[in-house]
């Protein structure tokens, strides 16, 4: 059902874990098969220098989660904004059509991470 590269990536995900002091959190869960992913960013002069992610999902958001950090890791917060699930999936080499929804975790959830680290920094400019 999946390709080789996606396996390789579900069998060796890369970036998985937690970043503790982490500059953005984003969470995000999908309707469709109730699983949850987690993602943190730590952010350098706007450019994304780590990004760990945790999750409850499927073999096919394993391997979008994995495949999404590596393509925006070193990329600038609005150079990742622009990554979509479907930028992921096609990176990929394509995933079945019934597992599409799994990577939009992934992309999400990097969205929300994002949106959390631009929030805090207008919070520390208020300061
Ligand atoms: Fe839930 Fe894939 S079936 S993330």
């Amino acid at each position: 059902m999946y390709n080789d590269k996606v396996m390789e990536h579900f069998n060796n995900p890369r970036n998985v874990g937690e970043i503790p002091d982490a500059d953005g959190v984003g969470e995000t869960g999908s309707f469709k098969c109730g699983d949850t992913m987690k993602l943190y960013i730590k952010v350098k002069n706007d450019r994304i220098e780590d990004i760990k992610f945790q999750t409850f999902g499927c073999g096919a958001a394993i391997a979008s989660s994995s495949m999404l950090t590596e393509m925006v890791k070193g990329k600038t917060v609005e150079e990742a904004a622009q990554v979509t699930n479907q930028d992921v999936a096609d990176e990929l080499g394509g995933l079945p059509p019934m597992k599409l929804h799994c990577s939009n975790l992934a992309a999400d959830a990097l969205q929300n991470a994002i949106a959390d680290y631009k929030d805090h920094k207008i919070k520390q400019q208020s300061l």
